[in-house]
């Protein structure tokens, strides 16, 4: 109704832009039967609007426990889907009934700074990021298993130290490549894709810095140089001091290869998974530039706060000083695609 008088007036004024006079009768004879055309699609617009509102309305309160409740929020018409009100079969959400919940998975590749990530969106109050649950061999062994899990995840029935006592309105786990994704990800893009789940993919743009961090953390799970307690990630200087002592040698024969073996793995996960709805990011990005971390707060549809991590970068020097055969890694990548990650990328 309202919309339709605002559109009268604009009509109006416009044929009093022209002052017609005596010319008027000529003027109403063509515009006349332009207005009603112009009422009759206005009217028509307006009956569509409220259908389609309606229609979103329906749709989010699908998944929607308390739909009486629920029904002053509004979603844009690319959200509906995405969001979700889960019901937990342990307990009540309460308060937070009414906190629409977004479902997401960190998607990444060991030692690509994926944990120091997932700790940063935990420091979000309504963020829960429930770790990497798929390490467990048994929960992946077939993918009924993993569904299984990934139902109680996103019906907010999966305890981790990630619970929350705030509203969660982002849920999500941490999930490697080689954790039984690929594996099965033509089953688990249509459960992402039916189940409105998200993707943040986070690599790293540094394959070299990559593969340090790698054949360190594999020497630390043999040589345990923590009093004796094997650690992949650290919260004080002292103890990435420990942890960087080791330089690893890196066999530059094949290296250029192996980098290429991982590129392609990267850019073949991303095409496989490319119908979920997803954002990539890179861990040197997020270290360098802080509206990342806007972005994916943004892209998780939970207000923007500074994040914070206590974990400590463990590889802090610049690589040649990190790498036991700095020589002939450096001949093995000069002049080649990969010679950037010769070079420091970012400072600490
Ligand atoms: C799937 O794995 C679970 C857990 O390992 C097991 O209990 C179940 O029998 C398996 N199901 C199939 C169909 O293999
Ligand atoms: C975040 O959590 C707080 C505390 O529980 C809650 O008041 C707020 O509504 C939540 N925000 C969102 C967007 O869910
Ligand atoms: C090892 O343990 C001792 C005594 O508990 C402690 O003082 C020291 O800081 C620890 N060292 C490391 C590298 O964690
Ligand atoms: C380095 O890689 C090459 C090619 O894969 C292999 O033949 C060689 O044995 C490796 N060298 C070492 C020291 O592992
Ligand atoms: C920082 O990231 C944003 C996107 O999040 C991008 O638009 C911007 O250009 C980046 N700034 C720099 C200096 O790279
Ligand atoms: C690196 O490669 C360039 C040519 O691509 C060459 O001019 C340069 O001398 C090389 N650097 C070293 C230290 O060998």
């Amino acid at each position: 109704m309202l919309i339709r008088k605002g559109a009268g007036k604009r009509l109006i004024s416009g044929s009093l832009v022209m002052k017609p006079q005596k010319k008027l009768p000529i003027v109403l004879k063509v515009f006349v039967p332009f207005f009603l055309l112009i009422s009759g699609i206005l009217m028509f617009l307006v009956c569509f609007e409220q259908i389609r509102i309606d229609k979103k309305l329906r749709l989010v309160s699908i998944s929607s426990a308390p739909r009486s409740l629920c029904q002053g929020y509004q979603f844009s018409k690319s959200e509906t889907g995405y969001v979700h009100y889960p019901q937990p079969s342990n307990y009540k959400r309460e308060e937070c009934a009414c906190t629409p919940v977004r479902y997401f998975a960190i998607i990444s590749m060991q030692r690509s700074g994926s944990g120091w990530f997932e700790t940063l969106l935990n420091s979000h109050e309504n963020i829960s990021s429930n770790g990497e649950i798929f390490q467990i061999f048994e929960r992946r062994s077939n993918i009924s298993a993993i569904k299984r899990i990934l139902d109680r995840v996103y019906n907010l029935d999966f305890y981790t130290s990630a619970a929350k006592n705030e509203c969660t309105a982002a849920v999500g786990i941490k999930w490697m490549l080689n954790q039984g994704l690929l594996d099965n990800y033509d089953d688990i893009v249509e459960y992402f894709v039916r189940r409105g789940i998200s993707a943040i993919f986070i690599f790293r743009r540094n394959l070299l810095r990559r593969m340090v961090s790698q054949i360190a953390n594999d020497f630390d799970r043999d040589f345990k140089q923590l009093n004796g307690t094997h650690k992949s990630h650290v919260h004080t200087i002292q103890e990435a001091e420990v942890l960087a002592r080791f330089k690893p040698t890196i066999n530059a024969t094949n290296l250029v290869s192996k980098l290429d073996w991982t590129n392609e793995y990267i850019a073949a996960a991303l095409q496989k998974m490319k119908r979920v709805p997803h954002l990539v990011v890179y861990y040197e990005d997020v270290i360098k530039n802080s509206s990342v971390l806007l972005d994916v707060q943004h892209f998780l549809g939970v207000p923007q706060k500074v994040l914070f991590s206590k974990q400590i970068k463990i590889h802090r020097k610049p690589l040649r000083d990190q790498i036991e055969n700095w020589d002939e890694v450096y001949h093995a990548l000069n002049g080649t695609r990969y010679e950037s990650f010769l070079y420091d990328d970012y400072k600490i």
